[in-house]
This record gives C-alpha cells, structure tokens and sequence, in this order.
C-alpha cells in the first residue's frame, strides 16, 4: 500500500514469542529510539507508538494515520517517574485511580509540563497517560526510554485494531514494523477521564464503567455522546479531545435497541425484509440469540457476522471491530445491528461504539 504522502517504506512484521520476546522487543525499542514508528498490542487495541517527547516523530504519527492535526495524543507510560516527567498538580484523586485501575484500560489526563510537545497535546495544557497492562508496550517504553505517543494503529476515520493485520490493512508502508502479539484481550479502547476538572469528567467509555470510577472518586460526569443519563440518552456539547469524528462505516449501519430481546430480533427481520425487498445487499451484526431467530438459510444467504452471545459483551467486544471491518469491506447497502446485547460490564462501551458507528437507531 502506498502512503499518499509518497513516503513508502517497508513495514517489518515482528512476530513475538515467549523465545524471542527480548529480541524482538529491543530491536523495536532500538526503531523508537532512532525516530521510527512501531505499531504493537496493547490490552485494549494495538496502538502505533514513536516517542511522545520528540516533535519529529510525532509527527510522523500524525502523517501516518492522516490524523487532523490538533487531536491530541495521550502517552504510554511505565512507572510513577515517567508519570513525573511529563505531567504537574496531580490532584490526590487522580493518584486514587492510578493505585486502583493501572496498569489497566484507563487513560487520565493531567496538566502537561513543557517537556510535552505542543504537537503532542494537540496544543492543549493537558495530557492524557496510560499505563497499559501489557508486557510488550510496557518494556518498549522501558526500554525506549520515554514515554511513548501511542493512538491507536488504524487510518484516521477506520476502527481501532484488535488484529496486526487490521494494522497492516491500514498502515502497510507507512509506519517501520508491527509487533504482532495475536488479538487484544478486551478489543475496544480505553475509558479517558479529565481529571483537570471538578467534577471530573469521562470523555470516552471503555473498560473501566462509570460506576467503578465512582466508587473510587465519587461523583464524575460522563459526557460522551450517547451516555445513559436519568433523562435518557446524553447527546452533549463535544469537549476538547472530543471533536474528531469517531469511527462510521462507508456502509450506512441501523442499530436496533429495546428492552425486550424478541421485540430487536423481530425489528431487525423486519428491517430486512424490507431492505431485500428494494433489492439492496443486507449485512448483519447479531448476538448468537438474534442469530437464532433467523433461519440457516437465511443467514447463509446475507453476510453475517457473529458477535457471541448477548448475555457476555465481553466476548462481543472483543469482536466488534473485526465485525464492522468484514462487513464494511463487502461491498453492502447497509449493515443491521443487533443492539441487544447486555448493557453491565463492557456492554456500555459496547453499546457506545455500536451508536457511535450508527447512522440510523431503531428502539422497539
Ligand atoms: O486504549 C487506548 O486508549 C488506545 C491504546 C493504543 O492505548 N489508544 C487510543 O488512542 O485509543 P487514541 O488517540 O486513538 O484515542 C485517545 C482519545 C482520543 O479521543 C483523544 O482525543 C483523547 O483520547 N485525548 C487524548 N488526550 C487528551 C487530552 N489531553 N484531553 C482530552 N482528550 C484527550
Ligand atoms: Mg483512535
């Protein structure tokens, strides 16, 4: 693939092991070190890593992934000195976080020091820090030695990776080298919190609920588009960090809530027998349990992707992204999705990337 900025090199694939760990990992640190862009997995999506505290290299990020310039990155880091080195005034809370959820799926943004780049904090005076549970990013930002830029690995405007090859379908001949690790544990990214505000505030849901922050930190306010609020769904103001558009198909995608699971899986064959009807090309996103209401036939006929069962959006999560890319490249009208599935646990940031990539929302 050739990147439009005409700079085409050789992406190297870094097949890790348990034999070659050390080796793969220093030669990815030695890339790091000398500029490069490395993609590898973390627990939540494989992210693209080069040195967060040099202008230069991040901005070969930004190139590579065409990300518009001023989306701010957050860093990987490895220890509480690291944590140090690039961020001030942590309030008491923020280090409660840290204590409870790192290494782990949460990414806190602080005030920045200087030693950030502008470019780095999309010129914003904070940064968001993760340390993630991992051992490959964790020793490459050892090793490295400096906290790593690290967005996730995919083209601006495509979903997250939970697959090197999803990396590679995207950032072949952009980037220097891929470690690929197999699949990411949890397949969606990490919870964001601005902990430079009173009440602090959630800027993104991922696997780390409102309610186990809450338990930590008491009252926070959660303001990504589609959060459940007493009065329904929250659709606000879009904060800093906020304003690049999320991940949406080509392919126009219908998602199907509602309380009652027979009620979705009726809609949902409803919907297409009516999008058959005009002679359209019908994708379908499903829990096994929609699955189940359709026929083999039926489902041989359409393409169909398989999330798992609604009662575990653990394992759909981890699926999501490989789902909307299959079904996104296979040249369809429209893809129905299957919004059944449990809200507790990873359900809620299942169910926010799911309203996030739908164009239309049916609730029965
Ligand atoms: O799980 C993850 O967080 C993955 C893995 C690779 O670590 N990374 C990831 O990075 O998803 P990215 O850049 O694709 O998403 C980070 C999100 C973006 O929505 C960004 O706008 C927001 O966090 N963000 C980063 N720094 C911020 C800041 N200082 N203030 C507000 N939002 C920020
Ligand atoms: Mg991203």
């Amino acid at each position: 693939m050739k990147a439009e900025n005409g700079n085409k090199k050789e992406t190297r694939i870094l097949r890790v092991s348990e034999v070659n760990f050390d080796v793969i990992i220093d030669e990815a640190a030695e890339i790091i070190r000398k500029g490069g862009t490395v993609a590898f997995p973390t627990e939540t999506v494989y992210g693209l890593g080069a040195d967060g505290l040099n202008p230069d290299t991040v901005l070969k990020i930004f190139e590579a992934k065409e990300r518009p310039p001023g989306n701010p990155l957050s860093l990987l880091v490895h220890s509480r000195e690291d944590i140090k080195k690039v961020a001030k005034n942590i309030p008491e809370k923020a280090l409660l976080l840290m204590d409870t959820f790192w290494p782990g799926p949460l990414t806190i943004v602080l005030e920045k020091k200087d030693t950030v780049p502008e470019i780095t904090s999309g010129n914003l005076p904070t940064i968001g820090l993760r340390m993630p549970d991992h051992r490959i990013p964790l020793e490459l930002v050892k090793r490295a030695c400096t906290p790593l830029a690290a967005p996730s690995a995919n083209l601006s405007g495509k979903p997250s990776p939970s697959l090197a090859i999803h990396v590679l379908a995207d950032l072949a001949g952009r980037i220097d080298a891929v470690i690929d690790g197999g699949g990411t544990a949890i397949g969606l990214e990490s919870t964001v919190v601005d902990m430079t505000v009173e009440p602090p505030v959630v800027l993104r849901i991922g696997a780390v609920g409102i309610g186990e922050l809450e338990k930590v930190i008491g009252k926070i306010r959660p303001t990504y588009a589609g959060a459940e609020s007493g009065s329904g769904m929250l659709m606000p103001e879009k904060q800093a960090g906020q304003k690049y558009s999320h991940y949406t198909p080509n392919t126009q995608v219908v998602l199907v809530e509602g309380k009652s699971e027979e009620k979705v899986s009726e809609q949902i064959g409803i919907l297409l027998e009516e999008h058959v009807s005009k002679g359209q090309k019908v994708g379908l996103l499903l829990s096994d349990e929609t699955a189940g209401f359709f026929t083999a036939e039926e489902l041989n006929v359409h393409d169909c992707f398989l999330l798992g069962s609604r009662k575990e959006p653990e394992g759909a999560a981890k699926r999501l992204f490989e789902g909307l890319r299959t079904l996104d490249a296979a040249g369809l009208d429209v893809i129905l999705a299957d919004g059944s599935f449990s809200h507790s646990g990873l359900g809620a940031a299942l169910i926010n990337r799911l309203r996030e990539a739908a164009s239309v929302r049916h609730l029965v």
